[in-house]
């Protein structure tokens, strides 16, 4: 099943720790994901309260729980070095950027600078919760499994899918599984919204990637060419667009014009007409017609 629904969080880690999760969630992915390893190895490198732990040792599995309240941080800190030992499976379950506050809130006295709940925006969140998995992968037995439990946040009127920027920035081709886990009693669901025509969120994720035996060097080799297609695939789709709306067929001058209006980042980069001439050049989407004229192919 890759919907999993848990009203109760069961007895173990503890129910006061804010943004815990239900012991019944691991118990649920040990069963699916550890059964046929023999004396696996779990690890949870942010535990919280220590609810995946709980489950996991209950279950006999070895497990290895640590957070940055008791001085393990995930930013700095190597999880294999800690361990000892890589995991069979790596699972964290990171703060949502800083729909809850941890340090200083919920444990401490004071804000922690590398506390994920203490981000200074989403671009900064996403970066270090890259940074988070590149860690977690690298703890991970080659053929094991990493990820991470996370929400999506609405504030503002502005949707942010931790999620979705997550599976952007990993290697797509480890990517193994995305899970719907049902959310109960978020304090966020119970919040006036006013008027609001969208749902409330009521789901987070279960990310899993699986881990290749490919080195750093190719991940990031991996990574860094899933930007690059994405980025040339939209400049493919602006300029096509473009086209279309100018009825299939228009003189360069008429592109740029278009192009120009109809996408504010673009103004900023002075290339761009350059990038424009060269979507049009190498793509079979566009064919010349005339000095100077392009049209749909
Ligand atoms: C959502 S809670 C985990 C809750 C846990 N699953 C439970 O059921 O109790 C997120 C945890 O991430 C920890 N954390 C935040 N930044 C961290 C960092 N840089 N390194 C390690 N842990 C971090 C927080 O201290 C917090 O305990």
């Amino acid at each position: 099943m890759s919907i999993m629904s848990f009203p109760e969080r069961g007895p173990w880690g503890d129910a006061k720790w804010r943004g815990n999760c239900s012991g019944h969630v691991y118990k649920q992915l040990f069963g699916q994901l550890l059964r046929d390893i023999a004396d696996p190895v779990f690890i949870d490198p942010m535990m919280g309260s220590g609810t995946s732990i709980e489950v996991a040792r209950e279950m006999n599995i070895r497990a290895y729980g640590l957070d940055l309240h008791q001085g393990f941080n995930i930013l700095r800190d190597s999880i294999l070095e800690k361990t000892g030992e890589p995991g069979n499976l790596v699972l964290s379950h990171p703060p949502y950027h800083s729909m809850i506050a941890y340090s200083g809130e919920q444990w401490g006295t004071e804000a922690h600078q590398d506390d994920l709940s203490r981000c200074a925006d989403d671009e900064d969140f996403h970066r270090k919760m890259q940074l988070a998995l590149l860690n977690q992968r690298e703890a991970t037995i080659p053929g094991g499994y990493y990820g991470c439990i996370i929400g999506d946040w609405r504030r503002n009127g502005v949707y942010t899918s931790y999620q979705a920027e997550i599976i952007a920035r990993m290697p797509a081709t480890e990517l193994a599984g995305v899970l719907i886990k049902a959310q109960h009693n978020a304090q966020s669901s119970f919040k006036s919204y006013g008027k609001m025509k969208l749902p409330f969120i009521t789901h987070e994720y279960i990310l899993l990637f699986s881990r290749k035996r490919a080195t750093v060097l190719a991940v990031l080799g991996a990574i860094a060419s899933q930007a690059q297609a994405r980025l040339q695939g939209t400049w493919r789709n602006v300029v096509r667009s473009v086209l279309m709306q100018l009825g299939g067929k228009a003189p360069l001058s008429a592109i740029y014009e278009k192009v120009s209006t109809s996408t504010d980042k673009i103004e900023s980069n002075s290339t761009w007409r350059e990038k424009v001439r060269q979507t049009l050049q190498i793509y079979p989407d566009f064919c010349p017609v005339e000095k100077g004229v392009w049209a749909l192919a």
